[in-house]
C-alpha cells in the first residue's frame, strides 16, 4: 500500500503536488460494502512486518456476506453459512475491517487514477492485511464484491479544483479584521478573535492543520437513536465533567501543537492513549507519546497527509504498539522511518467506534463512554469561522470569509469533558486540540454538545490502551 494516496481526516495530498497522479480519494459508503465480497487470503506467517503490495498467490479463499447491524457471515461453497457472529465496520469513506473466524481483515478501498482523473472503485480493495485475534499469524489479502445488496453505483470521479484556485491557496494568509467583527456581531455564545500567527501560514497550510481538503465525508453518519437504557445509564451521570479536574487531579497530557503536518489523528490518538494511560494507573504512569512514529512509520495511515484515530489510537497500536515522544521527537513533516527497535513499544486494545460500529454513536454513549474511560478521540467539521475561536460554546455561525480561501474540513481532536453553562443553559462539549496552549482556552475548545454541531457527535472512537509494567 503506497503512502499519502487516500484522501482523511488530515488529508490533503493533491493541493502540494496538483499534477502528481498519486493523490486520489477512495470515497466509498456503507451502501458500497453491503453483499457478498469474495477474498483470497495468501499464505500467512509470523511476520507482521510483512509487506502486502504484492500479496502472492492465494492458499485460502472466503466468501463473506456484509449485512446491516455490522453482521459478517461466512458463507461456505454449498450455501451454508457458518461463523454468523463475525462482526465488520466501515472506516470513514476510506475501507472497512471485518472479524470472522477470529481472524481480522483490514483494507482500503481500490480507487484508479489517470492524470487528474480519480475514480474510487468501491466493489474493489487494495491488498490489506489478516491476522488472527492475537496478532500472531499474519497473511496479505485481496478481494472484490461478487453480490451487491444494492444496484452498484456508476463510480463518481473526484471533483478538482481550477488551477486559479490552487495557486491562490498557495498564497498566505492575511488577517480580516471585517470578518471577526461579523461573526462577533452575529452571536453571544463565543468570541472571535485575530491569531496573528496565521499569516506566516498559506491558505493551504491552514486547511491541512484544520483536518485537510475533501476530508469531509458526503454520507456522514448521523446520531443513532438513544436506547431507553442508554438513556437511563446517562441520567445517573454526573451534570458536567472534566478529566482535567476529577477529585482534584488532572488526567489529561499537556497541549501539542502539530504545525502545518496534517497529523492531527496522530495527535488525537496518542492524546488519547496517554489520558486514558493517566486514567488507569491513578496518574502514575504519565507518558508523553509519539506522533512522528506514526506519521513516519504508520502503515494504516498517510503521514502529513492524513489517518484515522480507528487506525491508529486502535488498529496500529493493537498491531504494532505505539513509542515515546522522547524515542521519536516530532518533527511535523513528512520523513522517512527511523529504526525505531531500541524504543520500547506499549500497546493498545479492544478499539471501537463508540456505540460499536460506524454510524452507531450518540450523545449519550459518548458521555459514558468518557466518565467511564476516560477521553476519547472525536472528528468534527470546521469551518472557515472556527478558525478566529477564543472562547466560548463554538456554534458554526455560517457567515464566511470572502478574502480568505477555506474549504470545510474534518478535524481529528480529544473529548475531555461535558458541562452546562450556568448563565444560558447551553450544553457543550470540551475538547483538546493541537493547535498549541495559546489558541482558544488555553489550547482547549467548548462545543454545543446534543445537537451534532459539526458533526462531533457522529464518529466517536475508543481504545483502551494497555500499561507497561516496570
Ligand atoms: C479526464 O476525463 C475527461 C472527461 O471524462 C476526459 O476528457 C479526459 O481526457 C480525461 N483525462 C485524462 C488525463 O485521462
Ligand atoms: C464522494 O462521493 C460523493 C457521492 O457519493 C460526492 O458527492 C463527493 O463529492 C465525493 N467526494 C470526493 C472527495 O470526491
Ligand atoms: C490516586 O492518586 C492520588 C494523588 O496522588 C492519591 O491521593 C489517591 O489516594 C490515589 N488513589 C488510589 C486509589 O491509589
Amino acid at each position: 500500500m503506497s503512502r499519502g494516496t487516500l484522501w482523511t481526516l488530515c488529508g490533503f495530498a493533491a493541493l502540494l503536488v496538483p499534477l502528481v497522479v498519486a493523490d486520489t480519494p477512495a470515497n466509498c459508503t456503507y451502501a458500497d460494502m453491503l453483499g457478498t465480497w469474495k477474498f483470497s487470503v495468501s499464505k500467512g506467517g509470523n511476520d507482521k512486518t510483512l509487506d502486502c503490495t504484492d500479496p502472492g498467490p492465494a492458499t485460502n479463499t472466503i466468501t463473506v456476506q456484509f449485512s446491516h447491524f455490522s453482521t459478517a457471515t461466512v458463507m461456505s461453497s454449498d450455501g451454508y453459512n457458518f461463523d454468523v457472529n463475525g462482526y465488520w465496520t466501515l472506516i470513514y469513506n476510506q475501507g472497512f475491517e471485518f472479524r470472522v473466524m477470529n481472524r481480522k481483515f483490514f483494507a482500503f478501498f481500490k480507487w484508479k487514477g489517470e492524470g487528474k482523473n480519480v475514480t474510487s472503485m468501491c466493489g474493489e480493495i487494495m491488498p490489506g492485511w489478516s491476522h488472527d485475534v492475537l496478532g500472531h499469524d499474519w497473511a496479505c489479502f485481496q478481494g472484490m464484491r461478487i453480490k451487491p445488496e444494492q444496484k452498484p453505483r456508476q463510480p463518481t470521479p473526484a471533483v478538482y479544483q481550477s488551477e486559479a484556485k490552487e495557486r491562490r491557496l498557495q498564497q498566505n494568509y492575511k488577517t480580516n479584521l471585517d470578518f471577526i467583527e461579523q461573526i462577533n456581531g452575529a452571536q453571544s455564545s463565543w468570541r472571535a478573535g485575530v491569531y496573528p500567527e496565521y499569516e506566516k501560514f498559506t491558505h493551504a497550510g491552514l486547511i491541512r492543520r484544520a483536518g485537510g481538503r475533501k476530508s469531509v465525508l458526503p454520507h456522514r453518519p448521523r446520531p443513532a437513536p438513544v436506547s431507553e437504557e442508554t438513556r437511563l445509564a446517562a441520567s445517573q451521570l454526573p451534570g458536567s465533567f472534566d478529566w482535567r479536574k476529577v477529585r482534584g487531579l488532572n488526567f489529561v497530557s499537556p497541549v501539542r501543537n502539530q504545525g502545518q503536518c496534517g497529523s492531527c489523528y496522530a495527535f488525537g490518538s496518542m492524546g488519547m492513549l496517554e489520558a486514558r494511560l493517566r486514567v488507569l494507573t491513578n496518574n502514575t504512569q504519565q507518558v508523553v507519546l509519539s506522533p512522528q512514529e506514526i506519521v513516519s512509520c504508520g502503515k494504516y495511515s498517510q503521514g502529513c497527509e492524513g489517518g484515522f484515530p480507528y487506525l491508529i489510537a486502535g488498529k496500529y497500536a493493537e498491531d504494532f504498539g505505539v513509542v515515546l515522544e522522547e524515542c521519536y521527537p516530532y518533527e511535523g513533516k513528512d520523513s522517512s522511518c527511523k529504526d525505531t527497535s531500541k524504543c520500547r513499544r506499549g500497546y493498545a486494545t479492544n478499539y471501537r467506534y463508540v456505540g460499536g460500529f460506524y454510524g452507531s454513536c450518540n450523545e449519550e454513549l459518548m458521555q459514558l463512554e468518557l466518565v467511564k474511560n476516560g477521553p476519547m478521540a472525536v472528528a468534527f467539521e470546521v469551518y472557515n469561522d472556527f478558525m478566529h475561536y477564543k472562547g466560548g460554546i463554538y456554534e458554526h455561525t455560517e457567515l464566511s470569509d470572502p478574502f480568505n480561501p477555506f474549504e470545510i474540513t474534518n478535524h481529528a481532536v480529544l473529548l475531555v469533558g461535558y458541562g452546562t453553562d450556568p448563565k444560558t443553559g447551553a450544553k457543550f462539549w470540551t475538547v483538546k486540540n493541537s493547535w498549541g496552549d495559546t489558541w482558544g482556552e488555553e489550547g482547549y475548545f467548548r462545543i454545543r454538545r446534543g445537537t451534532d454541531e459539526c458533526a462531533i457527535e457522529s464518529i466517536a472512537v475508543a481504545a483502551d490502551p494497555i500499561p507497561l509494567m516496570s
